[in-house]
């Protein structure tokens, strides 16, 4: 058997963020979870930390150490998303003080020393929020790229459009100078952006099904969803939400339910109204190098059967 890999989960849960989390907790024989890092995005960062360790000790995972990194952008004022995930970031549940510590190491200290310690090609990264965290690790520390063996992301939008301006999706428009670093790093890199993560929807029956699995955890995640896919449905006129950041767990558990190609995608970091537009070369015009796998399509019954059988288990 293989061993589990090591991943640091970056995330600012976030009803998306900690059903990512849930799902990377049901399967600790895949994952090696050597910490849970938070940065500012959906919520301020205060409430990101506390969401995670929330979510922590809904889980049964006191083991897991969870890190707060940057309350802002590298380069500009930080824009959340209440209008989607509530003022707590966690609406749908009752939201109390968890006894689930904080580290007291900042996370980029955490990412650094992590990195360093470790061999070469041999962490994956998996950042579910702006790409802040991550942005500022490798700025200020080059020299922990060798060791990261794979990013696996969820951000942007092409072919979708993007969800925050026509062109741009959340967590690459809060901080496009992080994402502009994340994506010419050179690592390899797996996006799950809109393009993809719109396939991926809650609808009606698909939530009947995790509530029936009957634990706490999957009436957690039920009632968290159920709040949250209702500003996408009333957006985009569907049957549900998507659950965007499931969707890069889901990649490692069964990379078999994603189609992939590699492309080259740089970030707008410029434009007036292109702001962290992902701009994804799909048909190799510009002639640039890949350097993303982008997943463009998902089998979404196989989604929600793999999210289904995981929940079962915690
Ligand atoms: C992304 O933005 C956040 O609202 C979600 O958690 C997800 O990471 C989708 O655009
Ligand atoms: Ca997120």
């Amino acid at each position: 058997m293989n061993k589990p890999l090591p991943v640091i989960i970056d995330c600012d849960p976030g009803q998306d963020d900690a059903v990512a989390l849930a799902l990377a907790f049901s399967a600790p024989e895949i994952f090696e979870i050597l910490g849970v890092t938070t940065v500012a995005g959906n919520v301020p960062l205060n409430l990101t930390q506390r969401n995670a360790r929330l979510v922590c000790e809904i889980c049964n995972r006191s083991d897991v150490e969870i890190y707060a990194g940057c309350d802002k952008p590298m380069k500009r004022e930080l824009v959340t998303a209440e209008y989607v995930h509530g003022q707590s970031g966690l609406d749908g549940i009752d939201i109390y003080e968890p006894e689930h510590p904080l580290e007291k190491t900042h996370a980029i200290d955490f990412i650094i020393e992590t990195l360093m310690a470790a061999d070469d090609n041999s962490i994956t990264l998996i950042p579910t929020g702006p790409l802040t965290n991550i942005g500022t690790a490798i700025a200020k520390e080059p020299t922990i790229l060798p060791k990261i063996k794979e990013i696996i992301l969820m951000g942007g939008a092409a072919k979708e459009g993007g969800n925050v301006t026509p062109s741009a999706e959340f967590n690459i428009y809060v901080d496009p100078e992080a994402a502009d670093i994340v994506f010419k790093c050179g690592r390899p890199i797996v996006v799950m952006s809109l393009d993809v993560t719109h396939q991926v929807l809650t609808s009606r029956k698909r939530l009947d099904r995790i509530r029936a699995i009957g634990t706490k955890t999957a009436k957690m995640m039920t009632d968290l969803i159920a709040f949250y896919e209702r500003y996408d449905e009333e957006k985009y006129h569907t049957d549900g939400g998507p659950l965007h950041d499931p969707c890069t767990i889901a990649y490692v558990l069964k990379p078999g339910l994603f189609k992939l190609k590699d492309i080259n995608v740089t970030i707008e970091t410029q434009g007036e109204l292109t702001r962290g537009e992902t701009v994804a070369d799909f048909w190799n015009v510009t002639g640039r190098k890949p350097n993303v796998q982008w997943a463009y399509e998902v089998d979404d019954d196989g989604f929600f059967d793999l999210l289904n059988k995981q929940l079962k288990k915690i």
